[in-house]
């Protein structure tokens, strides 16, 4: 048995890197190419880190502020990013967006805004299946990019060891240009020129392969600021949340409509047993009308526990929807219509939300329904390019900041 090497330090086993890998570790591919695989690892373990220390402690600084409701969090970027996509002129616009959003919020909010790219890492995707069939063939699912090939075909679906390579060279050179446009954007304001990203952590080889000990013993992921923990893999004693409570980074999970309370402390317990502030952030993903029916009893009892943790509202996944056709897509309506809800709740219960996570473009996709252009279900055919999950495209992005701050002022207004 693996755990009786392990310490036993009050009830919990000792944290090594991979300790995860005793536990079951949910939505991993099968590598057929074992000896490729511990190839690509050690290369990793080699590389240098993609973000410094310093930057991730400031964003936990900073996480701790909006907390407090003294700063406003927008997390933004593809459902999946792709390899292909290495186009600076569109990374360009993304980050442009990001930030008028923020200035669009302001109004309402009165908060300074962090922007938080889901960017430079977030290549991994959770799915529902392991397997898709079509005209009798089935063959392993998409698993992004870091693992296979979108395309339906056997040597695509393969488990490539070598992306895991690949997902770090782009990573780098996305966040190379990120930062090159980001210090171009702010050359008058040195503070507004720190670029926070944030991936989903999900395959456990490379997070753990990009995690590093600092000289006062602490280890950090130095892949990404903000590493999160999604929905399918947030077991609180699954692999993921074993590797993530032992990293010193500012740590983020989704919270869903089923997710329990006794669960929700557990992994509360298990991922800031200090309760450190800005440690934890937690991202409610229900769906306008059942956060109004679950997020108070959540909230109520983080309270009562006097847990320290960020709220933030993923207003995307809840309201997934497949079209006839087969399409999935999301109601710029259903979206706008989970924030206020969520602004609402938070409010009555004695809470603030902290800031909004966004599936988002600055292209002028047609992915989602609605929004300024009124987009129909006939127009998605136009220019839907995600892979995985309907992005807002530049323009419902914008019109969303704007449309949220004016909700603010409005409520504002009533309060007074
Ligand atoms: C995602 O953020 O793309 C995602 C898969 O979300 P969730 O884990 O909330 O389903
Ligand atoms: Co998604």
């Amino acid at each position: 048995m693996l755990s009786t090497c392990a310490q036993v330090l009050d009830g919990q086993t000792a944290w090594t890197p991979d300790s995860w890998r005793e536990r079951i570790a949910a939505q991993q591919p099968h590598y057929a190419d074992a000896q490729g695989l511990r190839q690509a690892a050690t290369h990793l373990r080699q590389a240098a880190p993609l973000v410094s220390a310093q930057s991730i402690d400031l964003l936990k600084t900073r996480l701790a502020q909006a907390q407090q409701g003294r700063a406003f969090v927008l997390q933004g970027g593809d459902c999946a990013e792709a390899f292909a996509d290495t186009d600076p002129a569109a990374l360009k616009r993304l980050l442009v967006l990001m930030e008028h959003m923020s200035q669009a919020l302001m109004p309402g909010l009165q908060r300074p805004v962090i922007k938080i790219g889901r960017l430079a890492g977030q290549y991994a995707k959770p799915r529902s299946s392991d397997i898709e069939t079509h005209a009798g063939l089935s063959l392993p699912v998409y698993r992004g990019d870091i693992v296979n090939q979108a395309e339906f075909c056997p040597q695509a679906r393969r488990a490539d060891p070598a992306r895991l390579l690949q997902a770090y060279a782009h990573s780098a050179s996305t966040l190379e240009h990120a930062r090159a446009i980001q210090a171009i954007m702010h050359s008058d304001n040195l503070a507004e020129r720190s670029l926070f990203i944030s991936h989903e952590a999900l395959l456990l080889e490379y997070e753990q392969s990009l995690t590093r000990q600092q000289a006062d013993g602490r280890w950090l992921n130095q892949s990404t600021h903000l590493p999160w923990i999604g929905l399918r893999t947030a077991q609180p004693d699954g692999a993921h949340v074993e590797y993530l409570r032992g990293v010193d980074n500012p740590l983020a999970i989704k919270v869903g409509a089923d997710t329990t309370a006794s669960d929700l402390l557990q992994l509360v317990e298990r991922l800031n047993p200090g309760n450190q502030p800005g440690r934890l952030t937690l991202i409610h993903r229900m769906g306008a009308l059942l956060l109004g029916e679950r997020l108070g009893a959540l909230i109520d009892a983080l309270k009562r526990a006097d847990a320290k943790v960020l709220w933030l509202c993923d207003p995307m996944h809840g309201n997934t929807r497949t079209l006839p056709c087969a399409t999935k897509t999301r109601a710029f309506d259903d979206i706008l219509a989970e924030i206020a809800m969520a602004f609402r709740v938070h409010a009555r219960h004695g809470s603030i939300l902290g800031g909004l996570h966004l599936e988002m473009t600055g292209e002028a996709v047609t992915e989602c329904l609605g929004g300024p252009a009124d987009l129909q279900a006939s127009d998605l055919g136009q220019c839907y390019l995600s892979k995985v999950d309907p992005r807002l495209n530049g323009e419902q992005a914008l019109e969303l900041a704007r449309r949220v701050s004016l909700d603010r002022l409005a409520c504002n207004a009533d309060i007074r």
